[in-house]
């Protein structure tokens, strides 16, 4: 794992994992996506009426994963009842013991690898490293929270006050809470959201996106093993539009975290704003239309290795990922060429083979939308590269990029394997981040220059969540670069950040006389 600075986090490492390179440690994810094929995951309902939901696999549509069984309005409602039931017992236990909770599901994440490595790899499409690095995320969500909600709730914090009176403040437990959890990191985001909660003392009604309800499943098994009562943790699997509009109308509402597209999250919003009684704070991470700036003094092959990589890994499906190289002209010439060589070496294809750079995206829908933009920027654009070949079993959007004559012209968000480029003149670098900044996201940025005024410049001239110089601008590190965007992007406050836990707790002062 990497090695964290011990005077700011003595308390944890993060996770490490399997050494994908050596054969032996492999073959055992091999093995588990064997047993998984053999045996696929059944869900069982938690109401006998629900018919079962077939889950086939983005890279083989006529692979079978599992199945599963959509939750009901009135699962909703009696989940609300009982958790809003469980709610004060769960708060009242010391935070020591939920934080124990989180850590014990962290070890249970880490000994479930290789099954959780299989069903990401199946359900969701993830590439072997995509998978693993997912897995060593959730776990090290779990162990943050703990760890933080230790230094949060532990004690009341003493503050000032005239004599003979005392003064403190405590961090104390919300209520019920709502987590809509989205399927590019099915079990990350999942785990982080709901591991948060708890940790602090609510109980969570989860609804997975129904792509990726069986890691939901699994996740949320490790974390009952682990010492999470049953009745403060509800899976409802199903759709936003079926169970959005019964999961926000619960009465016991105290909060909600949603991660997705910023269209839902605005649709959440109004239907908060629509609720009687008390304003219930809405935590939503959404989407960007992330830039990497790169100057005349950048390494072309750095830029290309960190191009491709921020770009195309994880098909393109994060919403770190980078939409938009915009490469000064001097530069240009030199790192295009060498980008499009580049790409003709990648393979795309089934993830379950080691080789694989990218994998499928996520069902038709997603494929359809990345089409019609394929071929609006066809008839729009200069083509400078395209993968070829794409496997015709599965959801296959073979990467591609284009040269586009403005930022507006990629048309918002595109959520998979397209790069757009984008040449700007030294003279008007400002211009071209101020331009960036107008587009109203504000989630990832990347630079790439060897002058340092230059990046610092960019740097905080930009406004956006997670800055990057001289790296790729993805897969942010739990504790390590608190992750979440500004404007577009999201409310905040950054997961994996020291200020998380905050605003899933309410605030309480106590004066005493003496
Ligand atoms: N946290 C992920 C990243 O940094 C995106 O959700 O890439």
């Amino acid at each position: 794992g990497i090695a964290l600075p011990t005077a700011i986090y003595p308390d944890r490492r993060n996770s490490g994992g399997l050494n994908l390179a050596v054969a032996t440690e492999r073959s055992t994810v091999g093995q588990a996506v064997a047993s998984l094929d053999q045996s696929p995951v059944h869900v069982p309902p938690s109401t006998a009426s629900s018919p079962a939901v077939e889950v086939v696999c983005p890279a083989n549509l006529l692979r079978t994963v599992g199945r599963w069984h959509p939750a009901t309005a009135a699962d909703v409602d009696q989940a609300a009842t009982k958790a809003s039931q469980a709610f004060d017992r769960w708060a009242a236990r010391p935070v020591d013991d939920r934080a124990a909770c989180l850590e014990r599901a962290a070890d249970g994440i880490e000994a479930q690898r290789h099954a959780l490595m299989a069903l990401l790899i199946r359900e969701a499409g993830k590439t072997h490293a995509d998978a693993q690095a997912e897995v060593r995320e959730a776990a090290d969500f779990c162990r943050y929270y703990a760890a933080r909600a230790r230094e949060l709730m532990q004690a009341p914090t003493p503050l000032p006050g005239y004599t003979g009176e005392t003064n403190s403040l405590r961090h104390a437990p919300r209520g019920v809470m709502v987590c809509i959890s989205p399927w590019n990191f099915p079990l990350a985001i999942f785990a982080g959201q709901v591991a948060a909660a708890l940790v602090a003392g609510n109980c969570v009604l989860a609804k997975p996106a129904e792509q990726t309800t069986l890691v939901a499943h699994a996740m949320c098994t490790i974390l009952r093993d682990a010492g999470v009562p049953t009745q403060a943790l509800h899976l409802l699997p199903g759709t936003g539009e079926h169970l959005g509009p019964a999961l926000l109308a619960i009465p016991q509402l105290a909060g909600v975290l949603f991660t997705g597209s910023m269209d839902t999250a605005r649709l959440i919003n109004q239907q908060l704003a629509q609720r009687p009684g008390p304003i219930v704070p809405l935590i939503a991470e959404t989407g960007g239309l992330n830039a990497m700036i790169v100057d005349s003094s950048a390494l072309p092959e750095q830029v290309v290795k960190d191009s491709l990589q921020s770009a195309f890994g994880s098909a393109g499906q994060r919403c770190s990922a980078l939409r938009v190289l915009c490469l000064q002209d001097d530069i240009a010439e030199r790192v295009l060429p060498m980008l499009a060589g580049a790409m003709q070496e990648l393979i795309v294809g089934d993830p379950a083979e080691i080789a694989t750079d990218v994998g499928p995206v996520i069902d038709t829908e997603a494929l359809d939308r990345l089409r019609q933009h394929r071929e609006r920027m066809d008839r729009e654009a200069r083509r400078i590269a395209a993968v070829p070949s794409a496997n015709a079993a599965g959801h296959f959007f073979p990467p591609v990029a284009y040269e586009v004559d403005s930022l507006e012209h990629i048309g918002g968000e595109v959520f998979g394997p397209v790069l757009h480029v984008l040449r700007y003149d030294d003279e008007r670098l400002d211009e071209l981040v101020d331009a960036i900044n107008r587009l109203g996201y504000g989630l990832t940025l990347g630079v790439h220059s060897r002058i340092e005024s230059t990046w610092r410049r960019v740097s905080e001239r930009a406004r956006v969540g997670n800055c990057y110089i001289n790296r790729n601008m993805v897969g942010a590190v739990v504790g390590v670069q608190p992750f979440g965007g500004e404007g577009l992007s999201g409310t905040g406050p950054k997961a994996g950040g020291p200020d998380y836990l905050r605003r899933l707790t309410t605030e309480r002062t106590l004066t005493i006389n003496t």
